[in-house]
């Protein structure tokens, strides 16, 4: 039989050449277990995902009790939820007052389209301008703006009208403030 450290480098879609690799059991508040007891600090929290620690009580005790009414219904706009309007309560309740409609989505490249989406729909304007080093994320449009030509060159071509670096950002930032269109 297969370990698991095998079937990782066989079946799993590795994001670099050098993955981590920390094959994990158990995880508690800011610590990773391994199978032999290993413990490590973990510095990444799931990609802030974690970000409470984890397993921590109250998110656990909250993720049971919604999986003894119902799992995933959809996440879009559709149906009336009481953990996501509650949410979207919340969030309107933080935001500034223009801002108060949320559009659910799965993921930090979604979100990211969202807000491409909504500031092209927003303005009428199709030029989106990046900073070197940025990175939004894997999906067409999030790899279109983000500043490492390694990880997006494979497949271009990407989305139109993208502009990187701190001097079109600031000449187009000037622009604005002269009022002329960047
Ligand atoms: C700054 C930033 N934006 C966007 C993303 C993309 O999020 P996701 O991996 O959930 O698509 C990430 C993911 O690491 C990120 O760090």
């Amino acid at each position: 039989m297969l370990t698991n450290r095998q079937l990782f480098l066989l079946h799993l879609g590795q994001t670099s050449p050098a993955p981590l690799m920390l094959e994990i059991e158990k995880a508690e508040g800011i610590y990773l277990f391994g199978p032999n007891g290993e413990k490590y600090i973990d510095l990444i929290s799931g990609v802030s995902v974690s970000n409470t620690g984890h397993r921590h009580p109250k998110v656990v005790k909250a993720v049971k009790d919604q999986v003894d009414s119902y799992l995933h219904l959809m996440v879009y706009g559709e149906m009336i939820q009481s953990p996501q309007v509650k949410y979207t309560e919340r969030l309107a309740s933080i935001l500034p007052g223009s801002l108060g409609s949320c559009y659910f989505v799965n993921s930090g490249s979604e979100a990211i389209e969202g807000a491409l989406k909504l500031a092209k729909r927003f303005t009428g304007r199709s030029k989106i301008i990046y900073f070197t080093n940025s990175y939004h994320g894997s999906t067409h449009a999030a790899m279109s703006i983000q500043g490492s030509e390694i990880y997006r060159n494979a497949f271009r071509p990407l989305l139109p009208d993208t502009g990187r670096s701190l001097s079109t950002i600031l000449k187009h930032s000037i622009l604005l403030m002269k009022g002329q269109p960047a």
